[in-house]
């Protein structure tokens, strides 16, 4: 089963062609960080205009490097939510627009699942139950993925995503925008020791909650201006890599869970990434850590997720609308 997915949730304008929700054929993702670096962070109107020019060459040259054509196709995917509503309506509208012309079903499909099924597309073989830590700009979820490829929410952030909180501290060192990768980078030349930076509701369950380290990070640099940068951001990625990491693995025990997964833009952090693969190895667990390029947004973890929920679902009604604050279909 061919499907060409569409991602235009935020400030990716992006599309694929996947076979049997395995096979990347085609993934172009083109990123409009240049038109809202200047901002600061991403403008929804200049998103939804920047959508509208770019998604048509982006169809195109996934269905070209896919050597397909629509006529191939068995489905075409959108993502429907959550997200910004006039960029999602650009893909929605597009890609009902080439259902209806193209004669194939329409199947609508919420953004964080598809981070969730990132893992799987490079991982089919992935073990479950597995514990998914979901970690975007908008989300930080602690997720069960069951037996039978049921979702369970065991915690979330009662404040700011881990990613919001990137994105915010990143914008008060004066590192640009996007944040994460900016932290990231500059990280590396610091202490991750050097500052102990608090670790929020660390003992308490499985929510988290970064505002308080965020307010942290501010007070100590504006009580210390001369402290080095670098120290900085590389103990707050320490403070938000160490809860996330502790509370997976905790998790993971508590469940009986055969791995940690990770997905979401925070999941390309390098610390992050590495930490993962180290308590795994140390507990006995399998580590599912999908390539950078799959943890940001893309339209194959789309595409992935359409086929999944047409062979259980069918397909989306072409009057569904998109759903700005889309829920994850949770037990
Ligand atoms: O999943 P994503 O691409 O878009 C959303 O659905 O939100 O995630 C974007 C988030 C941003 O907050 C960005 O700063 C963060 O992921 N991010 C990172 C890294 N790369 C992207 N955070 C930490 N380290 C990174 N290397
Ligand atoms: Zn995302």
């Amino acid at each position: 089963m061919r499907v060409l997915a569409i991602e235009t949730s935020c400030d990716e304008t992006a599309a694929a062609v996947v076979d049997d929700g395995r096979q990347v054929r085609s993934s172009v993702v083109s990123s409009q960080v240049d038109l809202h670096a200047r901002f600061g962070g991403v403008v929804p109107e200049v998103a939804g205009r920047a959508h509208l020019e770019l998604l048509t060459p982006v169809v195109e040259e996934a269905l070209a490097r896919a050597g397909t054509t629509g006529a191939e196709l068995d489905l075409v995917a959108a993502t429907t939510g959550p997200g910004l509503i006039g960029s999602l309506l650009v893909g929605v509208s597009a890609a009902k627009a080439y259902s209806l012309a193209w004669g194939k079903p329409f199947v609508g499909v919420n953004h964080m699942e598809g981070h969730l099924h990132a893992a799987f597309l490079e991982d089919p073989d992935l073990a479950l139950p597995a514990v998914v830590l979901l970690v975007s700009g908008g989300h930080t979820m602690l997720i069960e993925m069951t037996r039978d490829g049921r979702y369970r929410l065991l915690g979330q952030t009662v404040d700011d995503a881990a990613g919001e909180a990137f994105d915010k501290v990143a914008r008060f060192l004066g590192l640009g925008y996007p944040g994460g990768p900016a932290i990231d980078r500059v990280a590396r030349g610091g202490d991750p020791a050097a500052i102990a930076f608090p670790r929020g509701l660390l003992h308490d369950g499985y929510d988290f909650s970064f505002s308080g380290l965020k307010t942290s990070v501010v007070n100590y640099v504006r009580k210390r201006p001369d402290v080095e940068l670098a120290d900085v951001a590389a103990s707050f990625q320490e403070a938000v890599v160490d809860v996330l990491v502790r509370k997976a693995r905790r998790a993971a025990a508590d469940v009986g869970a055969r791995g940690i997964c990770i997905g979401g833009g925070v999941a390309a952090n390098s610390v992050l990434r590495q930490r993962v693969v180290e308590v795994c190895g140390v507990d006995g667990l399998a580590a599912f850590v999908p390539s950078r390029a799959m943890c940001t947004d893309n339209a194959a973890m789309v595409a992935a997720t359409a086929w999944y929920r047409f062979r259980r679902d069918g397909a989306t009604p072409l009057d569904a609308p998109a759903d700005p604050n889309a829920r994850l279909e949770l037990e």
